[in-house]
């Protein structure tokens, strides 16, 4: 069947928010530079709609050599800016107006217009925007790329910290093969959306667990599951676009993102350590517990290999330290999210089983999904039921990013009230 074109149906931007809805109705301009990284802006453009964003590219002479305006055309879905005309492009993307860019981002920027930018020349369509932004008052987020020995000019240096006095925020870059490589499109986005997100949980500070841990039988062989981190990994991000001061503890091979403090272990018990040693730094507003450690691990490990010609093997389990447990003795003014993987297809036993963890664990809120016929584990989406003093709130199928934002709602909220209260 033919897809409908037509008012807010434009086949260029049918991608739009099919990935997030974090930028809906914000407008990035895509300023691009004269830099071989400008090879990923269709990339960057395409993820920046996959994520709700109109953009609209604006580029200089020297970007030109390097990437054609018609393939930003065709990835941003609008007409490029190449040049400043009558029309005063300048004006009508960073004016003073409504409709105006939300975000001014230069990516790739070069070391040339980092000078330019911080000393106030305007002489290509990308300056001229930055200067809109600077003077008026447009956020504006910098990536730079260039040659290591081109951006360790003392001189681009010195003006990469006037721009950051100013309130201009850099990503990346990061120095590998003798290059200061631009950040990657995922750490990008990010950023952008980070910028222009809500800062409720600014100034909190907040801990989250996630994916599996695994106990050794011998030194080759664990017992594990099938955790894969993806929530976890969801809430840490979530978190952090927020504004909070995250760290990450977890199991697995899923990697956090870049941005986020992490530190991987592999036990439970190292995990319980390393949450216990973060908590015991001092002001923590949440924990949040989302990994799935082995809940059992075997009595004794063996220290060499065990030989399969030996014949069966007998194994006995106990079970391994409850983190969340101690966490709530330790700290109980700490607000506790845990969640809760049960095999209950049925509603009501779900309910029950949550009810009950909420109780035994001391938690104050839970989430809890049923994962029965290995439901949930390493799915890009989950349904779950959250189960706190206020009652009950089903959540029905959605990607792990949205859980996150729910839950992160209700610990905000919760974070807010407590505030309220001592005040
Ligand atoms: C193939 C090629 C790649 C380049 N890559 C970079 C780069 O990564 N970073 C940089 O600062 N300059 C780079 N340059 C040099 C810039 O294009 C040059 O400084 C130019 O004047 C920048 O103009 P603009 O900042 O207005 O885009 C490159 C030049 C060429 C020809």
């Amino acid at each position: 069947m033919l897809r409908k074109q037509g008012k807010g149906r434009d086949p260029l931007k049918d991608i739009r928010s099919s990935r997030g809805k974090e930028l809906e109705g914000k407008m990035v301009v895509l300023c691009v530079t004269g830099s071989v990284a400008s090879i990923e802006v269709p990339s960057l453009a395409r993820e920046l709609m996959r994520h709700g964003a109109e953009v609209n590219a604006v580029m200089s002479d020297s970007a030109e050599k390097l990437v054609r305006p018609e393939t930003l055309e065709w990835a941003t879905g609008n007409p490029v800016v190449r040049k400043l005309t009558g029309k005063t492009e300048h004006v009508r993307l960073a004016g003073e107006w409504e409709g105006r860019a939300d975000l001014i981002l230069v990516a790739p920027c070069t070391a040339n217009t980092i000078s330019k930018m911080a000393l106030g020349i305007d002489d290509t369509p990308v300056t001229t925007l930055a200067s809109m932004a600077l003077g008026g008052g447009i956020p504006l987020l910098v990536c730079p790329a260039a040659h290591e020995p081109m951006y360790r000019n003392p001189a681009v240096e010195a003006n990469i910290q006037r721009l950051k006095e100013r309130g201009v925020e850099f990503v990346g870059p990061k120095f590998e093969e003798g290059k200061a490589k631009m950040a990657t499109v995922a750490e990008i986005v990010d950023a952008a959306i980070r910028r222009l997100s809500k800062k409720d949980l600014e100034g909190r500070k907040i801990i989250v667990t996630g994916g599996p841990t695994a106990e050794f039988i011998d030194p080759v062989r664990v017992i594990t599951n099938f955790s894969s981190g993806k929530m976890g990994v969801a809430l840490a991000r979530e978190a952090w676009l927020r504004g909070a001061d995250v760290t990450y503890i977890f199991g697995g091979r899923l990697n956090p993102i870049e941005e986020v403090r992490s530190k991987r272990v592999v036990t439970t018990k190292e995990m319980r350590d390393a949450a216990l040693e973060e908590l015991e730094k001092g002001k923590c507003d949440a924990f949040i517990m989302a990994a799935a450690p082995a809940d059992f691990g075997p009595e004794k490990e063996a220290k060499a290999k065990i030989r399969t010609r030996d014949g069966a093997l007998s194994l006995r389990l106990t079970p391994t330290p409850k983190i969340i447990d101690e966490v709530r003795k330790g700290w109980p003014k700490v607000y506790l999210v845990a969640f809760k993987a049960e095999t209950a297809p049925a509603r009501d036993d779900l309910i029950e089983a949550a009810k009950r963890f909420r109780k035994e664990s001391g938690a104050d809120i839970v989430v809890a999904n049923d994962v029965s016929g290995g439901k949930a584990f390493a799915a890009e989406t989950n349904s779950v039921l959250i189960v706190q003093d206020s009652g009950l709130k089903s959540i029905s199928e959605r990607s792990k990013n949205e859980i996150a934002g729910i839950v992160l709602d209700e610990v905000s909220r919760s974070l807010k009230r407590t505030t309220l209260r001592k005040a």
